[in-house]
């Protein structure tokens, strides 16, 4: 569903990410976990068509980002990292708007905006300008948004970030039940846990480069951490853990 080949993006003599390959397959949820700074959101910038790689390319559908970018782009949802809206729209008018833009029917948006507040808990707000949204509600509202026309891909950079428990428990339960209906779902996060029960297979990055790929189990084989350690021992062995222990020394 999603394929990157041998893609890549420089800022002028820095390279955010080099060389990125990778297949995302349909019902498969993929987490791409790295530190701050890593190449994550560049990535998903390039995969979204946001931003033009200086290498290699990216296939949604089987379709060329570059060649056809609307044809792709309508095949995926995207949840950015930060959830932007726009202020003078109320939540209804905001689906509604985002339902036009991705072509769903009138008559399946008039069942399906009320639903998806219902479901986020937003039917109150639902009037409201979005200005007076607070982040974890304009989150959500982003995540409604992109299963209005129920793509078959997913993008999501951070999509957890500001939840509270019970909505994050929601998306995650969304996330699963989507891709046991086949949709494939790549989502950056750094929230371990989440990649840890909810992600088929981990990639990891560092300085844009994908330093490791695969199943817990494979990752866990790949890295000095001991059988039975969790995603977060394996994560610091994996990305430098050794100094982690020096830096509260500045204190
Ligand atoms: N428009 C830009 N111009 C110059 N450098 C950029 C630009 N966008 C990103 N970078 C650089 O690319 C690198 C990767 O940034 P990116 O936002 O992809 O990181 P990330 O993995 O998403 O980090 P985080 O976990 O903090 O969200 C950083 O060093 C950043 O400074
Ligand atoms: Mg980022």
């Amino acid at each position: 569903m999603i394929r990157l080949e041998g893609l890549g993006k420089t800022f002028g003599a820095y390279a955010a990410v080099s060389d990125l390959n990778l297949e995302v397959k349909p019902g498969e949820i993929f987490g791409f976990l790295g530190p701050n700074g890593a190449g994550k959101t560049t990535t998903v910038k390039m995969m979204t068509g946001l931003l033009r790689p200086t290498a290699g390319r990216v296939l949604v559908g089987g379709r060329d980002m570059a060649l056809d970018p609307i044809a792709a782009k309508r095949a995926m949802g995207l949840v950015p990292d930060e959830p932007f809206v726009y202020p003078k729209l109320t939540g209804a008018e905001y689906l509604r708007f985002v339902g036009e833009l991705y072509g769903v029917p009138l008559d399946d948006m008039r069942k399906r905006v009320p639903d998806l507040l219902e479901m986020f808990e937003l039917t109150p707000w639902a009037g409201e300008l979005l200005e007076s949204y607070s982040h974890g509600m304009r989150q959500k509202l982003v995540i409604a948004g992109i299963l209005l026309h129920e793509p078959k891909i997913l993008v999501l950079d951070e999509p957890m970030v500001g939840l509270d428990p019970k909505s994050g428990r929601l998306v995650k339960d969304i996330f699963i039940r989507l891709a046991e209906r086949g949709t494939a779902i790549f989502m950056c996060t750094h929230v371990l846990e989440i990649a840890e029960k909810l992600c088929d297979r981990i990639g990891i990055m560092i300085g844009g480069k994908m330093i490791a790929c695969g199943s817990l189990e494979e990752l866990r084989a790949s890295s000095s951490a001991r059988d039975g350690q969790d995603l977060e021992s394996i994560f610091l062995s994996l990305t430098g853990g050794a100094e982690y222990s020096t830096l509260l020394k500045y204190l």
